[in-house]
Parts: C-alpha cells; sequence; structure tokens
C-alpha cells in the first residue's frame, strides 16, 4: 500500500519510518515532510499546504491510507475530508478533536464520564475569574480554552502571579483569542507521563462489540529547557519509554479510571473517532488523573515510544481505520527507548534557522541510533543536505536492554551531530530530570 503522512515534524519523521517499515507498505509520501523524511528510505517529500493540496497528493499518488500528525488539521476537519474522498484515515474526526481543541470541552467529557482528573471551573467574565482565584487561593492552573501552541496554560504557584495571568489570558495579550474563556484548575501534586494510544471507534463498530482503544507502552517527555526541570516550558526536549515507575498497579487505576470512562464516553456520543489519542497524566497521591488529552500521538514521545514496537505499524494503522483494532495483536520489544532533543541555540524563544547541521553517519550508526528529524530541512547545496529550520531540530532515539545501555547509546550519537548554537539536556530520563509537583 501507498501511504500519505501529513506534517512535518519529528513525530511525523518517525511516524513514517516505523510505516516504510512494514512489508505492506510501498510507499509513504510526506506531506510537506522535512529534512528527515526527505532521505528516509521507501519515503518522499511533496510539497503541500492546505487541505485541499492534501487530498490532491493523495490522490494523485493513488494512496490507500492517509495517517494525520498534528492536531491542528484534524481540529480543521481534514480527517473528515479525507474519509469523503475515499480514502480511509488515522486521525479523528473533528467533533471529537474538540478534545484537545478546547480545554472546557475536555474537562466537561472528563466529569460527564467520571473520567479521573482534576476539579475546574470555566469562565469567560473575568471579574468572576479573578473572584474565584481569591477565593480560591495558589496554586492554581489558569488554561486557556483553545489552541495555544502550548502556551496558554499558566501554573501560578503564588496569588499575584494567578491573577495576572487571569489578566493577560482574558484580556488576549498571551494567547489571543484562545484565552477569552478560562478553565481555571486545582493544582495537581505528582510526577508527569503521557499514555499514548490508537482508538478505533464510532456507532457500528460500538454496535459490533469491536470499538476499542489500544494503549502503547507508557513514556514521558521532558519540557522544560535545562536540566533538573529548570528553565522556560519548551515543545519537549526529550522523552523516555517505558517509565519504571508506571506499577501494574498504577496502570490498572489507569484503565480502570481512565480509559475505559474515556472509551465509554467516545462511545456514548456516537463520535467517528479512528485515529490516535495521547493521554497527559499527572501520578498523584491518588493514582494517576488526566492533565489534558490530545487527539495525536505525542512529540518527542512518539520517537521514544515507535522504535520499542514488535508489531506492523502500518498493518495496525490499518485495523483503525478497518475497525479491526480489537482484534490486532501487539507485542513490545524488551528494554528502552532514550531520546534526547538537539535544539536551536535561543529556542524556546528567538532563533536562528538555516544552519547547517553536521552529522557523522557512520560513527551514529556505530552506536545503534537513529536520528529524527523535527524543524530541519532539506538543501541539497549544503554538506550533508539538511539545514535547521525551527526551534527543536532533532531527536537521537537510541535503544537498549538496559535503561544504562540506551542512555549511552542516546548520548554518544548526539555527540556526532552538530550545527551552530546546538543545546541539549543531559539528563534526559535521569532521577530529578521529570517535570513534579
Ligand atoms: P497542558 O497543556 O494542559 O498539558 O498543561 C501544560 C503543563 O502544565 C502540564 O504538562 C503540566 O506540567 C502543567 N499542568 C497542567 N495542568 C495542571 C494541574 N492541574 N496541576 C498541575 N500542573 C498542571
Ligand atoms: N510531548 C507533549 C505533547 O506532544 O503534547
Amino acid at each position: 500500500m501507498k501511504v500519505i503522512v501529513v506534517g512535518n515534524g519529528g513525530r511525523e519523521h518517525a511516524i513514517a519510518w516505523k510505516l516504510a517499515q512494514s512489508s505492506s507498505v510501498e510507499e509513504v509520501i510526506c506531506t510537506p515532510g522535512n529534512g528527515g523524511t526527505a532521505f528516509e528510505n521507501k519515503c518522499r517529500n511533496v510539497e503541500g499546504k492546505t487541505q485541499d493540496d492534501f487530498i490532491r497528493i493523495a490522490k494523485e499518488n493513488n494512496c490507500d491510507l492517509c495517517v494525520v500528525g498534528p492536531e491542528d488539521p484534524l481540529c480543521a476537519g481534514l480527517a473528515d475530508k479525507f474519509w469523503e474522498a475515499g480514502i480511509p484515515t488515522v486521525g479523528t474526526k473533528k467533533s471529537p478533536a474538540q478534545l484537545e481543541g478546547s480545554k472546557d470541552f475536555a474537562k466537561n467529557f472528563m466529569h460527564k464520564y467520571g473520567v479521573a482528573c482534576a476539579d475546574n471551573k470555566t469562565f469567560t467574565d473575568k471579574a468572576e475569574a479573578l473572584a474565584y482565584v481569591k477565593e480560591h487561593g495558589a496554586p492554581i492552573v489558569l488554561k486557556a480554552d483553545g489552541l495555544a501552541a502550548g502556551k496558554g496554560v499558566v501554573v501560578a504557584l503564588n496569588m499575584d502571579d494567578a491573577l495576572k495571568a487571569v489578566e493577560e489570558l482574558m484580556e488576549g495579550q498571551l494567547v489571543g483569542d484562545a484565552g477569552r474563556k478560562l478553565v481555571i484548575e486545582e493544582y495537581m501534586r505528582g510526577v508527569e507521563i503521557s499514555i499514548l494510544g490508537a482508538v478505533s471507534v464510532n456507532p457500528e463498530l460500538t454496535k459490533a462489540g469491536k470499538s476499542c482503544i489500544v494503549p502503547f507502552m507508557s513514556a514521558r517527555d521532558h519540557k522544560r529547557l535545562l536540566d533538573g526541570a529548570k528553565g522556560p516550558n519548551t515543545g519537549g526536549m526529550g522523552a523516555i519509554c517505558p517509565v519504571d515507575d508506571v506499577t501494574d498497579e498504577i496502570l490498572a487505576q489507569f484503565n480502570k479510571n481512565i480509559l475505559e470512562p474515556t472509551l465509554k464516553g467516545i462511545q456514548a456520543e456516537g463520535w467517528d473517532y479512528r485515529g490516535f489519542i495521547f493521554f497527559g497524566l499527572m501520578i498523584t497521591k491518588e493514582g494517576p488523573k488526566v492533565i489534558e488529552y490530545n487527539v495525536r500521538l505525542g512529540d518527542p514521545e512518539t520517537q521514544a515510544v515507535l522504535p520499542l514496537m514488535d508489531f506492523d505499524f502500518a498493518e495496525m494503522c490499518k485495523a483503525v481505520t478497518e475497525g479491526t483494532l480489537n482484534e490486532f495483536k501487539t507485542a513490545w520489544k524488551p528494554g528502552y527507548v532514550v531520546a534526547p532533543v538537539a535544539v536551536s541555540g535561543g529556542y524556546p524563544k528567538a532563533y536562528k534557522k538555516g544552519m547547517t547541521i553536521k552529522i557523522d553517519t557512520a560513527k551514529i550508526e556505530e552506536t545503534g541510533a537513529k536520528v529524527f528529524f523535527a524543524g530541519a530541512m532539506e538543501n541539497r547545496r549544503t554538506e550533508g543536505g539538511i539545514v535547521t529550520n525551527g526551534g527543536r531540530v532533532l531527536a537521537c532515539s537510541a535503544q537498549g536492554n538496559t535503561f544504562d545501555e540506551a542512555w549511552k547509546k542516546a548520548y554518544a550519537a548526539i555527540e556526532h551531530v552538530s550545527f551552530d548554537g546546538m543545546f541539549y539536556r543531559k539528563d534526559i530520563g535521569l532521577p530529578g530530570a521529570a517535570e513534579s509537583n
């Protein structure tokens, strides 16, 4: 089969790489793709920007399957359009995409179906929001309702910061109109993990008893810029998979209090949700609770989770669309993956683009690591053919039988990558590196 992958991040490079490993995949069209997919086995980049472009490219190339990476096109209804065009698509339709597109919508869903999460209240009136914050005190969490590219959440540790954040979010100064509706949430203490998974639910499948969510191995992102979980928040400085502190007991609580009610909710709403889901979780004293849902795979978690899959990912994607995911057998490689991310100097603030990425491919191959590119584009006029094009440039993803082995391989590999201003955390997966309250 021919698969089209929509997106241009590190997640999409990992998705394309994993799809290409399937013997049933002839070619992966990446639109627009990035500097990594440009050189990946069986993969080809095709420039595309709009929904109409993506559909046209899929048709012109006789694609049999589409996988949508990021949330924006899903929230804008791209999966609906692909299905209308007759192309089976992994990526939820528009209505359930609101689980990521609107924090208020997601919280209402969680409360309606009894999914373990923090208490909250939603406001459109600033005076009422300020009064609520004064009544409840800090620490407290303020969340812009709409999509805000990870910038819409303020965890306020004191009252001054909380009141300032309400002003800035609701007056549109921080994230524009996304913050005019504000979700104010109880502050949860604990340590964070991510559980990604595949979802295959629609009314016909539910009737036939085939609707399901298949969770992947646990993973952990490291969102702060600096070692020891310090510095500003970023899009993710590195990931590990699996996470040792996720015990069987925590997994059982996750299944009972989060996964099962989420599945029941998706069924009860009558949605057509065939795609991926991301549970952002806080492991609290009372067990895991949902911080957020995303309707896509995590980035950079995907770069750590997919290498451990010991099954045909393309066949799984097909099963998601065909409604046979409930019968699909998953298996996982033993061991661990560690994937530190290299970013451009200055990120998450302003940074330069167009830096030549120097990679000693032979040395990296010796370490056994795989480089997944993100903010990087093809430029055949430069040595190596790839230049930086974003803040998070690449991840070195390495597998090992033990965590230590994976860690050493990943960090040995990243030493063989360089570009002007390159920066990376040295502690991904080590004690004290995870975000915790
Ligand atoms: P979100 O965009 O909802 O994932 O939030 C961004 C980050 O804010 C999360 O990764 C957490 O570190 C933090 N956060 C969000 N909600 C809470 C909460 N209720 N309690 C404590 N920290 C939170
Ligand atoms: N790694 C967090 C996210 O993808 O949202």
